[in-house]
C-alpha cells in the first residue's frame, strides 16, 4: 500500500512534477527540461522544508512500495487551527481509491497537528477531486469550495469514526426510546451502555429502538460487573457476558467493548487477555478500559492494543489528568464519564452562565471538547430538552480567555 510520508530532504530527487489538465506526474529520474522549474527545483524543495519546519505547512508525499512517489497531499497556510488542503496524484495512481484513502489519512494527521478544520478547493471541471473530497467527508460549501470540521470527530482505534460528543444511555428507562432516537437524529454517533445498566435492559432498549443500526453509529457496551457492587473479571464470566451482549444488541461483533472495571481479584493479564482472545475470534473489534490508572493502562497495552479509556473526569474533577495525558500521547480515545452532573450541581458555576451565554452543562462539555482532541464526552440524560441542550454544546468554541477563566 502506498504510504503517506511527510516531505523529507531525501525525497527531492524523486519529486519532479509536471502538471497538465489537473493531473500530476511524479518521476524518479526525469531529465532536466532546462526550464526554470527544474533548475530551481532544489531551491523550491528547501523552501518547502523550511516552511514545514516553521509549521506553516505540512507537505506529504505518497510513496509507493517500490519508493516511487505517486502524489502530493499538502496542508498549507496553517493558521488559527485551519489549513488549506491541496492534492495532486500521478495519473497511474488515479481511480483506485488511493486519493480518497490518502486524504482521509491526511485529515487524521491534521488533527494531530492541532488543526480543527480544513478548507479545500476543486475546479468545477475536476470531478475527480470533488469526488475525493466528498468521499473523504468534506461538505461542499460553494461551487468550488469544500470544508471539513475535524474538531468534532475522532477515529477510535484508528478505525471507528465518531462525532466526539456522544451520549451515555445509563439514565434511560425501558420507555425512553424516544430520547435515544432523538440523539441519533441530532447526529450523535457514539452511544455508551453497559450490562450493568438494568442488567441488560439498557442494551435491549438500544437494540429495540435503533436496530438496524445506522452505519455511522457506534454502540459500545461494557462487561465485568456481575451483580450490584460486585465486579467479576473471571475469563468465563467475561466470555459469557460478551456473548449475551452480542445477542441483546443484535450484533455479530462488538466494535468497541469496554472492561467496566479491572477486577482486583483476577490478574489484569487474564482479564485483558480474555478480551484479546475474543477479539481474535472476531467477537470484539476494539478493546476499551474503564476507571484505570496509568500503570494499568500501560500493563494492558503490553498485552493488546487499547482503543479507549473511560474514566470519571470533568472541569471540577480532573483527578485523572495523568490518564488523560497518557491517552493523548498514545492517541487513545478518552471518554470522560460524569462530564456534567458535578457542574450542574455546583452553585459557583451559575456565575459563568450569563458571561458565557451558555448553560453550566454546555460550558462543561465545551470545556472538555477544547481540553483535548482525544476527549469524547458521553453526557447522559433521560430528557429530550437536556439532550438538545447538551448536543448544542458541540458547536460552542471557547476562546483562550474563557478557558483561562475556567481554569
Ligand atoms: N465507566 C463507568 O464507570 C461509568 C460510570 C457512570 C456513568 N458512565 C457512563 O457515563 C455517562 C455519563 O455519566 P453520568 O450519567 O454519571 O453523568 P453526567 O452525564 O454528567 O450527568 C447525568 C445527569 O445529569 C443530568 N443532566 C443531563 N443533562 C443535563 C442538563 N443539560 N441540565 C441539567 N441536568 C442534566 C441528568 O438528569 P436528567 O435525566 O434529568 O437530564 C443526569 O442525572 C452515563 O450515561 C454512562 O453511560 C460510566
Amino acid at each position: 500500500m502506498p504510504e503517506l510520508q511527510l516531505l523529507r530532504a531525501d525525497h527531492a530527487d524523486r519529486l519532479l512534477t509536471f502538471e497538465t489538465d489537473n493531473r500530476a506526474f511524479f518521476a524518479r529520474n526525469v531529465e532536466d527540461r532546462g526550464d526554470d522549474y527544474f533548475t530551481t527545483f532544489a531551491y523550491h524543495h528547501q523552501g518547502v522544508l523550511d516552511a514545514q519546519a516553521e509549521g506553516e505547512l505540512r507537505f506529504h508525499v505518497l510513496v509507493a512500495d517500490d519508493g516511487e512517489i505517486l502524489g502530493r497531499f499538502n496542508l498549507y497556510d496553517m493558521k488559527n487551527g485551519t489549513a488549506e488542503l491541496g492534492f495532486r496524484l500521478a495519473e497511474k495512481a488515479t481511480g483506485r481509491g488511493v486519493a480518497t484513502a490518502a486524504v482521509r489519512e491526511l485529515c487524521d494527521r491534521a488533527k494531530g497537528y492541532g488543526l480543527r478544520s480544513l478548507r479545500a478547493g476543486a475546479d468545477v471541471e475536476n470531478r475527480g477531486s470533488r469526488r475525493v473530497l466528498q468521499r473523504a467527508g468534506f461538505i461542499q460549501t460553494g461551487e468550488t469550495s469544500f470544508w471539513r470540521n475535524l474538531y468534532d470527530e475522532f477515529l477510535i482505534g484508528g478505525e471507528l469514526r465518531v462525532r466526539r460528543l456522544g451520549f451515555g444511555a445509563m439514565h434511560l428507562s425501558p420507555e425512553d426510546g424516544d430520547v435515544v432516537r432523538r440523539a441519533v437524529d441530532l447526529g450523535v454517533t457514539l452511544i455508551d451502555t453497559a450490562y450493568l445498566y438494568g442488567w441488560g435492559a439498557n442494551e435491549e432498549l438500544l437494540a429495540r429502538t435503533l436496530w438496524p443500526y445506522r452505519e455511522e453509529l457506534l454502540v459500545t457496551t461494557k462487561v465485568g460487573v456481575a451483580q450490584p457492587g460486585q465486579l467479576d473479571g473471571r475469563p468465563e464470566v467475561l466470555r459469557t457476558q460478551v456473548d449475551a451482549a452480542l445477542t441483546r444488541l443484535r450484533m455479530e461483533r462488538l466494535d468497541l467493548l469496554q472492561l467496566h472495571r479491572v477486577d482486583p481479584e483476577v490478574p489484569l493479564a487474564d482479564q485483558v487477555g480474555t478480551l484479546k482472545d475474543l477479539r481474535d475470534q472476531g467477537k470484539i473489534g476494539h478493546i476499551g478500559l474503564s476507571e484505570v490508572t496509568v500503570e494499568q493502562l500501560v500493563q494492558a497495552r503490553g498485552i493488546v492494543e487499547v482503543a479507549s479509556v473511560q474514566n470519571r473526569y470533568n472541569l471540577l474533577d480532573p483527578a485523572h489528568e495523568a490518564v488523560l495525558a497518557a491517552c493523548e500521547a498514545a492517541g487513545i480515545a478518552f471518554l470522560p464519564w460524569r462530564p456534567i452532573l458535578d457542574l450542574v450541581n455546583a452553585p459557583k458555576m451559575k456565575t459563568f452562565e450569563a458571561e458565557f451565554g451558555a448553560t453550566r452543562a454546555q460550558i462543561g462539555l465545551a470545556w472538555l471538547l477544547a481540553r483535548s482532541p482525544v476527549i469524547l464526552p458521553i453526557p447522559g440524560t433521560s430528557k429530550i430538552a437536556h439532550l438538545e441542550e447538551n448536543v448544542a454544546a458541540g458547536a460552542i468554541r471557547l476562546t483562550e480567555a474563557q478557558r483561562e477563566r475556567l481554569a
